[in-house]
């Protein structure tokens, strides 16, 4: 018997509600597989945490989280919190700390789903966006000066270096090399004239290594156009931290909306555990209606599978989640249904253990 654990944070807004489902997947795995027991430690540290304790995690908070095999996340963030504070005090310490430099981000159209594209299919859209998630242009480095006087002003500093680059274009190309073969790294060399060109050397020293591969490095606005007019063309896209974070959202609207757009960090070394996670945050506008979309919950989960080398229980979540949407029968109001979270994430459950 192979035993995981997992520390499950469910968070703000609705993160507790598709966390549910999320764990009812989780609990299924163990009848299907037989073989493997997850277990699960449940986290509240949140926002409500924040305005109860005054911080979002204990201190020892990241010492705790360091025994985990894997962390399982739903969406940090309220209105009652400013943002930078759930960030900077949860997510990035996180990933920072755990040296999850890889933020892996599908970008699929899953079949019986229609792009908002309309001339392209589940064959034109099916890449994936490696994004640097500890340094670039989330940097804690800089500050403000001469607050509330005319002469008020703001710095923040992008950090390079050196080996954070080269970290996260080498996942990059070794994954193209499982994949199409192909790499497009976003850059703005012209106008960001230190960081960038420093950016586009690293990517080409890295892609004289891979002679097979083909390497594109494109400017930032025309590769979120490209997005939009040849998705086909892409197979890997490595990109900064924030060029990730804006191109990220942009390709989960192409497939679907963020109601399915799963996320990975990863700590390629598994030193530490890894993060799994949707992409969207804690949607206040619909917290407590019971009518967000699981879905990016339990493909994070299917994510969390192919990291935790079980790669057939990661496809047969991806399964049964297409051939729910193939149905169309239960789907959230997001996707056009009327159905329940709860609702959709059971059908999720019956259709795995079909599927099994
Ligand atoms: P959001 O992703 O929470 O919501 C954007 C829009 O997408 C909303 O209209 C929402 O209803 C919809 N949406 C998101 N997830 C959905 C789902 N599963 N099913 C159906 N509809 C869904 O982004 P927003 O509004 O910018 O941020 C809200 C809060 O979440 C903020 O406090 C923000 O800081 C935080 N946030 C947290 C993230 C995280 O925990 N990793 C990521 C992004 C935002
Ligand atoms: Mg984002």
């Amino acid at each position: 018997m192979q035993h995981i654990s997992v520390a499950v944070i469910p968070g703000d807004g609705i993160g507790p509600e598709v966390m549910e489902e999320g764990l009812k997947v989780l609990k299924s795995i163990e009848e299907i597989h037989g073989g493997l027991r997850f277990e699960w430690d449940t986290f509240d540290w949140s926002c409500r945490y924040y305005l109860k304790h005054g911080r979002m995690m204990p201190e020892n908070g990241l010492d705790v989280l360091r025994e985990y095999d894997v962390i399982l996340l739903g969406a940090i963030g309220a209105p009652t919190v400013p943002d930078h504070i759930s960030l900077w005090e949860l997510l990035l310490p996180i990933r920072r700390t755990f040296q999850q430099y890889i933020n892996l981000r599908p970008i699929k159209l899953l079949r019986g789903l229609e792009s908002p594209l309309r001339h392209k299919s589940h064959e034109h859209l099916d890449f994936v966006v490696v994004r640097e998630n500890t340094e670039g242009e989330y940097s804690d480095m800089g500050g403000r000066l001469h607050r509330g006087t005319p002469y008020e002003m703001a710095v923040q500093n992008n950090v390079f270096t050196r080996y954070g680059v080269e970290r996260v274009v080498k996942y990059a190309f070794n994954l193209a090399e499982k994949r199409r073969k192909r790499v497009a790294a976003a850059t703005k060399s012209n106008g960001i004239n230190h960081t960038m060109p420093f950016w586009d050397e690293i990517v080409r020293e890295i892609a004289a290594r891979h002679p097979d591969v083909r390497t594109d490095i494109y400017h930032i606005d025309a590769l979120a156009a490209y997005f939009v007019t040849r998705p086909e063309s892409f197979d890997v896209v490595v990109a900064s931290n924030l060029f990730g974070d804006i191109l990220t959202d942009l390709g989960a609207a192409l497939v679907g909306g963020l109601g399915l757009a799963p996320s990975g960090n990863i700590n390629p070394e598994r030193a530490y555990p890894s993060m799994f996670e949707p992409i969207h945050g804690s949607a206040p506008d619909i917290a407590g209606k019971g009518i967000a979309n699981p879905i990016a919950q339990i493909w994070s989960i299917s994510m969390m599978m192919e990291h935790l080398h079980q790669p057939e229980l990661a496809g047969l979540i991806l399964e049964a989640i297409e051939e729910v949407l193939a149905e169309r029968k239960v789907l959230t109001p997001d996707l056009g249904g009327k159905a329940s979270t709860a609702e959709l994430g059971g059908e999720l459950v019956r259709k795995l253990k079909a599927l099994s």
